[in-house]
């Protein structure tokens, strides 16, 4: 059975890029292969944080994950700082990897821009990264399109370690869907949706009311035009929400097209607003349900513990490779 592994950062509030990009195939994933799925609450802290709200956001992440449909029974479900092999194997990554590939990684780039006082932490974040998937031999990564460059120094560091010390790592294949993979800004189509955009009109959370919803979808920015078509280059803004229409309702964006001819942005708008809300409300529903029955912390620690398992088999066998297993 294939491997999968994927993690979301419990910063900020999950949009629904995050989720038509990642968290929506982890659900499907779950049924066919060996999955698992984290909380990455130690990525978190390349970048300041505060513990308390850290630690609420850990644990409602979790519950937005069973709420969008992870099943613990099927998926193992757990918060990356509860697996300290992590960061053993990080370190021991970190010994194999060039201080330049690091440099070049472009998230590395834009986070640390202009900004003084860069962590290590956020220059050796794509290693740790590296380490989640290796430790747990996956052979693949549902990830938006943004993680693309993170995933090749997986593969990077996974052969090298393998043409170094004999076969040891899963070389991992990143699963980026073609459509869906980059779902922009609401205020600027030119611009992925983030968790961490100065503006709230950028995003729609996952936990949004309808009422904000609807306000950020109206507001959304399009163009001068009055055409409904889809052509990300010059219209990036109605193919956009096209987009995100379809991932929606499950409809192709051809008969989208097809169904708003001739008429204005606002008609496609409004619809929109309907398609997103009964999609999201039942997800809020069972996130309140599940926050509220302490359900969670029980499903992180089993998780963990499976995790754990796994991840101590890959780390031993590194270290016996590298010569510091002394018994
Ligand atoms: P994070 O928390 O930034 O994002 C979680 C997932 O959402 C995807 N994503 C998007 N997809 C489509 N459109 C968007 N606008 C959009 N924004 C974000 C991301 O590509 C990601 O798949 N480094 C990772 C977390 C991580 C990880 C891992 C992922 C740590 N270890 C191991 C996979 C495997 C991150 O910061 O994701």
């Amino acid at each position: 059975m294939k491997r999968v592994l994927s993690g979301v950062q419990p910063t900020g509030d999950v949009t629904i890029g995050n989720y038509l990009g990642a968290i929506k195939r982890f659900v499907e994933l779950q049924e066919t292969t060996k999955a698992f799925f984290m909380i990455v609450n130690l990525h978190a802290w390349t970048v300041p944080q505060d513990p308390v709200v850290l630690r609420e956001k850990t644990i409602s992440l979790a519950a937005l994950y069973m709420a969008v449909g992870l099943d613990p029974n099927k998926a193992t479900i757990f918060a990356q700082a509860d697996v300290p092999e992590h960061t053993e194997l990080a370190w021991l990554l970190q010994c194999i990897a060039y201080f330049g590939e690091l440099g070049r990684m472009i998230q590395f780039k834009e986070k640390s821009e202009g900004k003084q006082n860069v962590t290590v932490g956020l220059y050796t974040y794509p290693v740790l990264q590296a380490a989640d998937i290796l430790i747990y031999q996956a052979d693949q990564v549902p990830v938006g399109e943004d993680q693309k460059q993170h995933l090749e120094l997986t593969r990077d560091l996974a052969e090298r370690f393998n043409s170094r010390f004999g076969h040891t790592f899963t070389v991992p294949e990143p699963l980026i869907s073609e459509f869906g993979a980059r779902i922009m800004g609401l205020d600027d189509p030119t611009k992925k949706m983030s968790k961490s955009a100065p503006s709230p009109f950028n995003r729609i959370t996952l936990t949004d009311s309808p009422d904000e919803i609807k306000t950020k979808i109206m507001k959304a920015v399009t163009d001068t035009e009055n055409e409904i078509r889809y052509d990300p280059e010059t219209k990036p803004g109605i193919s956009n929400l096209l987009t995100i229409h379809s991932l929606f309702s499950g409809l192709a964006v051809e008969e989208l097209v097809e169904r708003f001819r001739g008429q204005g942005y606002g008609t496609l708008k409004k619809d929109l607003v309907e398609v997103v809300v009964s999609h999201l409300q039942p997800i809020q529903e069972r996130h309140r349900q599940l926050l509220v029955s302490g359900e969670v912390l029980d499903v992180l620690k089993r998780g963990a513990e499976r995790a754990r398992a796994e991840a101590s088999k890959t780390l031993y066998a590194v270290k016996e490779k590298m010569g510091l297993v002394l018994r």
